[in-house]
Order: C-alpha cells, then sequence, then structure tokens
C-alpha cells in the first residue's frame, strides 16, 4: 500500500521538521535565559486546597468535580501559573503556534495523560515541571486553559 505509508513518511518528516524548528527556537530562548523570561516559575496557589501528592484522575475545579466551587480562584491561579511555564512553548492563551501540540484539543477524558505529561515531561521537547509545580498549580493550570478553550 504504497500511498498510506507514503502519506505517513510525510506526516513524520513534518512533525519532525516541527521539532528541529522548536530547537532552533529553544536555542534562542535558552540564550534569553539570563533574563529570567523562561525560567520555570513558582506558581502562588494561595487560595486553593492542597491537592497532595497522590494523583487525581480528573480536573478537581471543572464544574461538577469535587471543588468546582473554587473554579474562579483555580483560573486565576492558573493563568499566571501558564503565562510563567507554558505560554512560552504553548502559545499565549493555549493558541498553538503549530509547532508544540494545541493544548485547548485535550478533552476531559484526557486529564490523566495531562497530569503525566505536565509531572514527567517527554523525551521530544517537553520539559518536566516536577520540581517546580504542585499538584495544585498543575490543576489550576488545566482549569485555565478550559476557560480560554471554545
Ligand atoms: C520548552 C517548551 C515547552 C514548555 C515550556 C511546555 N511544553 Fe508542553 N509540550 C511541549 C512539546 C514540544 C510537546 C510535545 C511533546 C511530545 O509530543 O512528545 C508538549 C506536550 C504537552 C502536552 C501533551 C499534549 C498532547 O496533546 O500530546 C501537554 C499536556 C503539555 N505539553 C502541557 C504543558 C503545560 C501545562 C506546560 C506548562 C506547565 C507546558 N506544557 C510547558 C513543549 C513545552
Amino acid at each position: 500500500m504504497p500511498l498510506p505509508a507514503l502519506s505517513s513518511a510525510v506526516h513524520v518528516s513534518r512533525r519532525l521538521a516541527g521539532v528541529a524548528l522548536l530547537a532552533l527556537s529553544l536555542g534562542t530562548a535558552s540564550a534569553a535565559l539570563g533574563h529570567g523570561d523562561v525560567t520555570p516559575q513558582e506558581v502562588d496557589t494561595k487560595g486553593l486546597p492542597d491537592l497532595g501528592e497522590a494523583p487525581l484522575m480528573e480536573n478537581p475545579f471543572r464544574p461538577g468535580n469535587q471543588h468546582a466551587d473554587l473554579y474562579d480562584e483555580a483560573v486565576a491561579v492558573g493563568e499566571r501559573g501558564y503565562a510563567g511555564n507554558c505560554a512560552v512553548c504553548h502559545g499565549i492563551q493555549a493558541m498553538s503556534g503549530g509547532l508544540t501540540p494545541d493544548l485547548r484539543n485535550l478533552e476531559e477524558w484526557d486529564d490523566e495523560f495531562y497530569l503525566q505529561r505536565v509531572i514527567n515531561g517527554t523525551e521530544r521537547g517537553m520539559p518536566s515541571f516536577k520540581s517546580n509545580l504542585d499538584q495544585t498549580a498543575i490543576w489550576a493550570i488545566k482549569t485555565y486553559i478550559e476557560s480560554v478553550t471554545p
């Protein structure tokens, strides 16, 4: 089946090109590290409960879930956390420029996947945030992303 094989090869090479471009722009970004704009930022989660270490399966701040009453606070905390840690790669207001996944495409059932990605990162350009974001901050950021998802 030459056609599907070809199209998937094209897909892979476009993806690689994107990663190469990203690596280039990251090179520039790390040159700017001295200015402090891409250094992982601690996030002040005051006003939100400490969600502890045991991984939750779902965003607890989403309407209908356990801490839905704190939705607005979570969006505010998440907006700061997103701006300081994610926007540089995933775009302002989570609008991806195309080189990184558009986080607005994540669905509710991707919650577990989202948490693992942010904690562990990947070998293809997604850093691990284990050392500077706790679970409260990570779900607050998710809540912010959901708030800007059309
Ligand atoms: C240095 C650039 C960079 C930063 C900073 C960054 N990411 Fe990523 N992220 C990536 C790249 C590149 C991928 C794709 C990785 C892959 O496919 O292996 C990715 C993938 C993801 C994914 C998986 C999405 C999917 O559909 O596969 C999630 C979730 C994610 N990032 C969330 C975040 C959050 C939340 C933050 C901020 C706390 C963040 N990222 C910060 C580069 C970054």
